[in-house]
């Protein structure tokens, strides 16, 4: 349903109608300075949306009424667990956080901030949160479960994208992008690994634990080797030019299988980061080699994303020419690529792990310190 400005979203609180727009099946190219004017318009509504959402204590929860399926995922400080509501048979994915392993790795600010931002995010492109609780030992977040698996499987299993896939995947990551700095987030841990591929074909990003409110400028040393930013290797303040840094990455592997910047030894792989040193596979196009060279651009005053136009650099390039960006938002875009799924719980794209049991102590562990929670 539109609203009386012309911009608007429909029921289900998502699909973006902009006012000007002709026929949404039609297929334009790029994307008009008056089409990213409406569209900030809708944004800007999103981003009142989030930060209420921002400012709002919610209720906890317990989990008495779920059934434990299976491992889905494991990091540094826990595991991600699918989940099967005995009432309702939904599934939804549980992320685990041990408060030890937390306060050993000293995260609780930025684990925090993972569950504020899970709470209040919400687009079609990134994963949200229904709600979250505590036990004596450990953090819970539940979030909806994506069934498709992580991009990171499918990449590798297809060695490498078509670059069709990998124009669909990327014009997402850009919307998803744009929403987050919108919302003044930093995301920081841009990689296939942290990107999911719903059971429709399109994508949500997970993974918040490296995301926060940006004020000004930040220096913390987060991310994942191949994937940051060379100012963020020289430990200069930076701020979202190292997402789009990450994205140019992203861009890069979709299409080669593999990334530009990488050798056995972290330290040799930062080197060629702060060189700006890769080399494109011959088979790549000029286009995508002149999209790819103005996002993994050193120099952070020319980078795409970063620049006067910022995302319009990209929404306008030659390479995304076929992309209809108000399509894709609202879903309507022909995924070039659907994951095999059988049923609601079907967990085949994901990887195996061993189980683990869930054993919270029989005392309150720094209960102080996760009172915010
Ligand atoms: N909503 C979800 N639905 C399905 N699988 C998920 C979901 N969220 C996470 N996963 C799976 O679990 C894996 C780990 O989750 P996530 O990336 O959030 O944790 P992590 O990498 O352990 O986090 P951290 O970097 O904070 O240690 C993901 O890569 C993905 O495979
Ligand atoms: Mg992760």
């Amino acid at each position: 349903m539109s609203s009386s400005k012309g911009y608007g979203i429909n029921k289900d609180n998502m699909s973006y109608k902009a006012a000007s727009t002709s026929n949404a099946t039609e297929v334009r190219d790029g994307y008009t300075p008056q089409q990213q004017q409406e569209y900030s318009k809708y944004l800007s509504k999103l981003q009142q949306e989030f930060e209420n959402r921002w400012c709002k204590k919610t209720n906890s929860h317990t989990f008495s009424d779920y059934e434990r399926v299976r491992t889905l995922g494991t990091g540094a400080f826990g595991r991600v667990i699918l989940l099967k509501h005995s009432k309702t048979q939904k599934f939804y994915a549980m992320k685990v956080l041990e408060k030890e392993k937390i306060m050993k790795m000293r995260q609780v600010d930025h684990t925090l901030y993972e569950k504020r931002i899970l709470e209040a995010i919400r687009f079609p492109f990134t994963v949200s949160m229904e709600f979250s609780f505590k036990d004596n030992s450990y953090i819970y977040f539940i979030m909806p479960f994506v069934a498709g698996g992580e991009m990171f499987s499918h990449l590798r299993k297809m060695q490498k994208f078509e670059e069709s896939l990998a124009k669909f995947y990327a014009s997402q990551v850009i919307l998803a992008l744009e929403y987050l700095h919108f919302c003044n987030l930093i995301y920081r841990d841009l990689k296939p690994e942290n990107i999911l591929i719903d059971r429709n074909g399109y994508l949500k990003i997970t993974d918040f634990g490296f995301c926060k409110v940006l004020q000004g400028r930040t220096w913390t040393l987060c991310g994942t080797p191949e994937y940051l930013a060379p100012e963020l290797i020289l430990s200069k303040g930076y701020g979202f030019s190292v997402d789009w840094w990450s994205f140019g990455v992203l861009l890069y592997e979709m299409n080669a299988g593999y990334p530009p910047f990488y050798a056995n030894d972290p330290m040799k792989t930062y080197e060629k980061i702060v060189a700006g040193k890769y080399r494109c596979p011959s088979r790549f196009n000029s286009d995508l080699r002149d999209i790819i060279r103005n996002t993994l651009q050193v120099d952070i005053s020319k980078r795409f994303g970063v620049m006067k136009n910022g995302v319009m650099d990209f929404k306008n390039h030659k390479w995304f020419k076929g992309i209809e960006w108000d399509a894709i938002l609202n879903c309507k875009f022909p995924p070039p690529f659907i994951p095999k799924f059988k049923h609601p719980g079907d967990t085949t794209n994901f990887e195996r792990y061993t189980e683990e049991p869930i054993k919270p102590s029989s005392y309150c562990r720094f209960e102080s310190e996760f009172i915010d929670f």
